[in-house]
């Protein structure tokens, strides 16, 4: 059998992350600036055969077991819901998910189902129509609500939710925002701001850390492991009971009151991405194809290897395949913002913003 997207330090990439495109209806500020960026032409992305065929050499050939459709924003692409359906005809078992803003979602949802999209994760940092029209520059709150909504009623769930909280914008309202996850049923995640930001405006001191996020929330709710094996994904999930009134805050217990912290029933998860402070690289199973069929190993990798362009010169897939293991081997091993989060002043912020990766 053929050894798969394997690297020099030992992993296997199991799960790709597929860009769609590289354009987006939002304006988020750590991802892109106001102005937009320069779009890629038609013709420089990939095509829906392309994405096809890329996609059954990753699963045929080289042993990947999940799909990620990512952006960009993928339901700007006109064809989304015929690419779907394809990749879903070729590989009935796969599991297809998307990440998305969820701008349009309440009109698409059961389209993608239907489709064969198998579950959906939606970006929303606020429930303030102000402080969300603040972080993406854009008045949508209420159609992503509404999207949401429609992705879980048309069977897309669980849905989760990605938050990236951003200091003196949006980090106090954690705990209300988990507490509207959680009446729902909805698996929310707080994302640490990487410096991936179009603007390079990213820094340490307003970067929320892991740290601060469970101690923002320990003012609701006590967090404890959530059993469930991690399987290399980017969250550290949770199960989240309701703080009861006397127990332990963040300060302790106070003098004489007993701790019933774990008495509460779980009301659901929360997940906690720590790329930064926390980082989970060592067990990194992720590939990512870039809207311009562009192989990444890694998020902050330096290095791009051309798919696409091999694959238009009438490459055949063991060629194909053979480009993207080269590809993967020198897979960085982690992304150098340093263990603690705290030194690191060699790290050199990639070139590329999240949006052009492909989150
Ligand atoms: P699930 O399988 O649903 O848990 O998906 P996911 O969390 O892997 O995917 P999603 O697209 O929702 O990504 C959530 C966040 O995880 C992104 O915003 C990134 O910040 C982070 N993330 C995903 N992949 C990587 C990675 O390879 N490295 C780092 N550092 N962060 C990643
Ligand atoms: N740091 C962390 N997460 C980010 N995302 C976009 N830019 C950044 C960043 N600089 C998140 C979005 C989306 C996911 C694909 O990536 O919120 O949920
Ligand atoms: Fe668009 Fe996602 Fe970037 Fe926001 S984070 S601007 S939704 S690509």
């Amino acid at each position: 059998t053929a050894p798969g997207l394997l690297d020099q330090y030992g992993r296997r990439a199991t799960d790709m992350r597929l860009s769609l495109t590289d354009k987006c209806n939002l304006r988020c500020t750590y991802c892109m600036p106001a102005e937009g960026l320069e779009w890629l032409s038609k013709q420089a992305v990939m095509s829906a055969e392309e994405i096809v065929r890329i996609v059954r050499i990753g699963v045929d050939l080289l042993g990947v077991r999940e799909l990620r459709l990512t952006g960009g924003e993928p339901l700007v692409r006109a064809d989304l819901i015929d690419i779907i359906a394809a990749l879903r005809s070729n590989h009935p078992e796969l599991p297809i998910s998307m990440t998305t803003n969820g701008v349009g979602l309440d009109k698409k949802a059961g389209a993608l189902k239907a489709a064969g999209l198998t579950r959906i994760n939606v970006s929303l940092d606020s429930l303030h129509e102000e402080t969300f029209t603040k972080l993406t520059r854009r008045p949508f709150l209420d159609r992503v609500l509404a999207g949401v909504d429609a992705a879980w009623a048309a069977g897309l769930g669980p849905v989760k939710l990605n938050a990236v909280l951003m200091r003196g914008i949006n980090d106090t309202e954690s705990p209300s925002l988990l507490a509207w996850a959680l009446d729902r049923g909805y698996e929310l995640r707080f994302i640490e701001q990487m410096p991936l930001d179009a603007d390079h405006g990213w820094t340490r001191r307003n970067m929320i850390t892991a740290a601060e996020i469970r101690s923002l929330l320990s003012r609701d709710f006590v967090l404890s492991p959530d059993p469930r094996a991690r399987d290399g994904a980017p969250a550290e999930r949770f199960e989240v009971r309701r703080r009861v009134a006397g127990s332990a805050g963040p300060a302790g217990p106070a003098l004489g009151t007993e701790v019933p912290d774990a008495d509460g029933p779980v009301l659901g998860t929360v997940g906690i991405i720590a790329s930064v402070t926390e980082p989970f690289c060592a067990d990194c199973r992720r590939t990512r194809i870039t809207a311009e069929g562009k192989i990444m190993s890694c998020l902050f990798s330096r290095e791009e290897f051309d798919l696409l362009g091999l694959l238009r010169e009438g490459a055949s897939d063991e060629a194909l395949a053979e480009r993207w293991q080269d590809a993967m081997w020198v897979k960085p091993k982690a992304h150098g913002m340093d263990h603690t989060g705290l030194g690191a002043p060699d790290f050199v912020q990639p070139d590329r913003s999240m949006s052009a990766i492909g989150g």
